[in-house]
């Protein structure tokens, strides 16, 4: 019998078993006044609020509350953050330490850095032994990028169809959003390509299996007849999170790596989603034991604190010092404490590992979903990231957008606070959450399923 010992969630002294609790339909009347209070000046709301505008006051592990004292089970951690639920005291008290203690000395040395850069030194793979910390995922992207700039001498970028690396400019140039408000045109000499997708695969072999000797093939020909001939690398989420946690057949990465290799280009992993535990790995490359040259880390890396790192492989750390790395608030004490006690906890609290529990179970019940949901096109799950693509037919596999809007709405109305995607559903709870709660958060989804189901046809 195993002896590993996992978080209990004691610390947050909450019932799950209690929860959801929905006193009043929401959003109710106090998260109705407070949310029109705040958007008379707040703008730009995400589609996850516009759909379901509700106020939150509060968060303690796997629970939400909000303004009415409606509780709800959390199955998307913020936006993919707080991986260790809400307010896990180790990190709460450690950034509480720094805002009495000293908040911002820009890039000078600080005990609580050192500490942070030797424990990221001693668990990340290979030689990923060199670091820069940022305020935001899309600032580490960012920085990644002229450090695989700087490394290579070269400019162009690769990345993928579906694809997300945040809303800067060269970050957005490399992802797939369509929207005026980045510009009409991509940073030059950014470049998107087909990945495997094994729901949608765009070539197969001739036994119908994923071909990703023809994509690494279709790169090849695409670098000599559609670049200019200066190209840096490639730049991939492991897993597409905003794509609809759309995950690569196995043997992409170790190929993809091994071209790279071949042809002198640089791979950058974005693991600002992937990263810091959500897959049930520190990187989730590490899944297929690749170590990329240059890799984005966020969201969960302080639990709910901005705080970001871009870690370069040793041969490229120079690189570093050509890119004029340091920025106002990466590494600041506060940032630093932040990190270094969310990397503890999943160390101390085995949640890598709890984290693949997690993750077969859920993906054990998908799977009996899927078989009794025509509209469920289909399902995927590592560790604590999710996805259900809901399709129209599953022989044309036309995306169902409506009923994912329908799913998304009924759901938090249930009392599941997550987040909306077109026709793919997302699920990221904190990878703390019991098997229970899982269940019974993955059983709200299908009771909305299946109203979809009967409402929509
Ligand atoms: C893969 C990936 N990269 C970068 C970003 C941008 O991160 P941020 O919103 O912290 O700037 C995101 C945000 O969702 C992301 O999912």
């Amino acid at each position: 019998m195993s002896t590993t010992r996992f978080s209990t969630l004691d610390w947050a002294k909450v019932d799950l078993r209690q929860v959801p609790n929905i006193v009043v339909p929401p959003p109710g009347p106090r998260s109705k006044a407070t949310h029109e209070r705040c958007t008379k000046y707040f703008k730009g709301l995400s589609s996850q609020v516009k759909l379901f505008p509700v106020c939150f006051e509060s968060g303690k592990g796997c629970l939400l509350v909000d303004a009415d004292g409606n509780q709800y089970i959390d199955f998307s951690s913020g936006i993919y953050v707080t991986t260790l639920g809400h307010c896990h005291p180790k990190v709460s008290e450690a950034i509480a330490k720094y805002a009495n203690k000293l908040m911002n000395a820009h890039d000078f040395t600080t005990p609580i850095k050192t500490l942070l850069v030797e424990k990221l030194a001693e668990v990340l793979p290979g030689d990923l032994t060199g670091f820069q910390f940022y305020d935001a995922g899309t600032a580490a992207v960012e920085a990644g990028l002229r450090v695989m700039r700087a490394a290579s001498g070269k400019n162009e970028m690769i990345s993928c169809y579906y694809d997300f690396h945040g809303k800067t400019y060269n970050a957005v140039s490399l992802a797939h959003v369509r929207s005026q408000v980045y510009g009409r045109v991509r940073a030059p000499g950014s470049h998107m390509v087909p990945r495997p997708d094994r729901y949608r695969p765009l070539w197969c072999t001739e036994d119908g299996i994923i071909d990703t000797d023809r994509y690494i093939a279709f790169y090849d020909e695409y670098i000599d007849k559609a670049t200019v001939g200066d190209v840096a690398g490639f730049v991939l989420e492991p897993i597409q999170g905003w794509g609809g946690s759309i995950m690569p057949p196995d043997d992409f990465f170790p190929k993809l790596r091994k071209y790279c290799d071949e042809r002198g280009l640089l791979l950058m992993a974005d693991e600002v989603l992937t990263g810091w535990g959500r897959t049930g790995k520190w990187l989730c490359l590490e899944h297929w034991d690749v170590v990329p040259d240059v890799v984005s880390i966020g969201k969960g890396f302080g639990n709910g604190f901005p705080v970001t790192c871009v870690a370069v492989r040793e041969p490229h750390q120079e690189s570093f010092e050509k890119i004029s790395a340091s920025s106002s608030y990466g590494g600041n004490p506060m940032a630093c404490a932040a990190a270094l006690a969310s990397t503890e906890v999943i160390q101390e609290e085995n949640l890598l590992e709890y984290c693949h529990i997690l993750g077969s179970h859920c993906l054990k019940i998908l799977n009996q979903m899927k078989e009794r949901h025509p509209i469920i096109g289909d399902v995927r799950c590592k560790g604590a990231l999710m996805g259900i693509e809901l399709v129209k037919d599953r022989k044309t596999k036309e995306p169902f957008p409506e009923a994912g809007e329908f799913v998304y709405q009924h759901a938090f109305g249930n009392g599941l606070a997550w987040i909306p995607a077109g026709h793919i559903l997302r699920m990221s709870p904190p990878i703390v959450m019991d098997l229970d709660t899982a269940a019974k958060g993955l059983e709200i989804i299908e009771e909305a399923i299946a109203a979809a189901e009967k409402s929509l046809g």
